[in-house]
């Protein structure tokens, strides 16, 4: 056996064992990632064992030094080899490619015939669209929508609104402090001041806000909560424009046959003040609803074929049985808080009223905890759109 014919009986032996890995991958159980390491290490050997620097390459380069009677078949042989080489490394890597192709598709397969998730669309927080609702009736009146701080000072939350320090009111309107001497508003007459003292009078606002109280947290009482500030200062205006504007918001709110009444009351920044009801939504002042049961009357059978029985009416829950709502407070604002804001009270006079937002929620929306509109709760939220 010639030294060349030597040479390739072995490099054939190393390749077939090279090549060994190749032929029998077990292509069917591989994962995506399993297939792709392979064809990297498909390439790696392709490079091995056919680049410049391999065994082959350099058999070829020998073909021009074998003698030339053998030459021509030496170099058959070296071309047949690395044909067989070649080929099995393609044959490997397509099996590869295909099966890549395969289980990608397989992942990527789409089912268009399911059906799509519906987007859940946001909405308002029911305190919000009932403040929007009151803003609305007031813009319509001309009222400008004034919003202010949350953080204020002792003089805006009672000084000026006619509370000196002592007065008993500061007690039921104990508030969060500050360490520096700061406090969190307990009421949003504040925003009579800062507005009076920024626009001057005459003028007429709306204040929506929250506002903070040293409250336990139950099912009427939150430490936080929503009011609404009326104000409005003129030359001549009366506790008859007090009236005629809450009765006509209420009216727009809840209907025409909404009928409001004035009780005689105290606030420190009003005199005189009242405390203003409003004509029960619900039962529309009787007091009592048409209960959904059938009063149980005894009656003969032949009577009971048509039923003529009256229908059972039972006690209004929102104004538990009154007919009335009681809503907020009022009155002529005091000349003491005018001329904290530099309003002469011989020219001007002028009347505010506030009251809270969740009560008025809860009762319009029969809510029997106000609790639940500050626990973010979407299955409680979304029945208020
Ligand atoms: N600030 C009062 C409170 O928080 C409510 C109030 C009463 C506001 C009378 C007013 C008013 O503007 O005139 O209880």
């Amino acid at each position: 056996m010639s030294d060349s014919t030597r040479q390739i009986d072995e490099l054939k032996e190393r390749l077939n064992t090279e090549l060994e890995a190749a032929r029998n991958i077990r292509i069917d159980s591989l994962s995506l990632a399993d297939c792709e390491a392979r064809q990297r290490e498909i390439k790696d050997i392709s490079v091995r064992l056919t680049g410049k620097k391999s065994d082959l390459a350099a058999l070829k380069k020998s073909i021009g030094s074998v003698a030339a009677g053998e030459r021509g078949a030496f170099a058959q042989i070296v071309q047949s080899l690395e044909r067989d080489v070649t080929e099995t490394l393609e044959v490997a890597e397509n099996r590869l490619t295909n099966k890549i192709n395969e289980l990608k598709t397989e992942a990527e397969r789409l089912d268009v015939t399911i059906p799509g998730r519906r987007p859940r669309t946001g909405h308002l927080h029911p305190i919000t669209i009932l403040r929007h609702r009151i803003e609305d009736i007031f813009v319509s009146m001309g009222y400008a929508i004034e919003d202010d701080r949350e953080i204020e000072t002792d003089y805006y939350n009672f000084d000026a609104l006619n509370i000196p320090e002592a007065h008993p009111a500061r007690e039921s309107q104990d508030t969060f402090y500050t360490t520096d001497g700061f406090a969190l508003r307990s009421q949003t007459s504040t925003v009579q001041i800062r507005a009076m003292e920024r626009r001057g009078v005459p003028l007429r606002i709306l204040a929506p806000g929250k506002v903070y109280r040293r409250d336990t947290p139950d099912m009427t009482h939150t430490p936080m909560f929503h009011q609404l500030e009326g104000l409005c200062v003129d030359r001549g205006i009366t506790m008859a424009h007090l009236k005629g504007t809450v009765t006509e918001w209420l009216k727009r709110l809840f209907g025409d046959d909404t009928v409001t009444r004035f009780r005689p009351s105290y606030f420190p920044f009003t005199e005189p003040s009242a405390e203003f009801d409003f004509s029960c939504f619900k039962c529309h002042g009787t007091g009592t609803v048409v209960s959904d049961q059938w009063s149980v009357v005894s009656k003969t059978d032949s009577e009971l074929t048509t039923d003529h029985r009256p229908p059972a009416t039972e006690r209004c829950r929102p104004c538990k049985g009154s007919g009335w709502i009681e809503l907020g407070g009022s009155g002529m604002v005091h000349p003491n808080v005018l001329r904290a804001c530099g309003v002469d009270p011989k020219v001007y006079s002028g009347f505010a009223f506030g009251f809270g937002l969740e009560r008025m929620a809860a009762l319009m929306y029969s809510i029997d905890d106000i609790r639940h509109m500050f626990e973010n709760d979407v299955r409680f939220l979304g029945q208020f759109k």
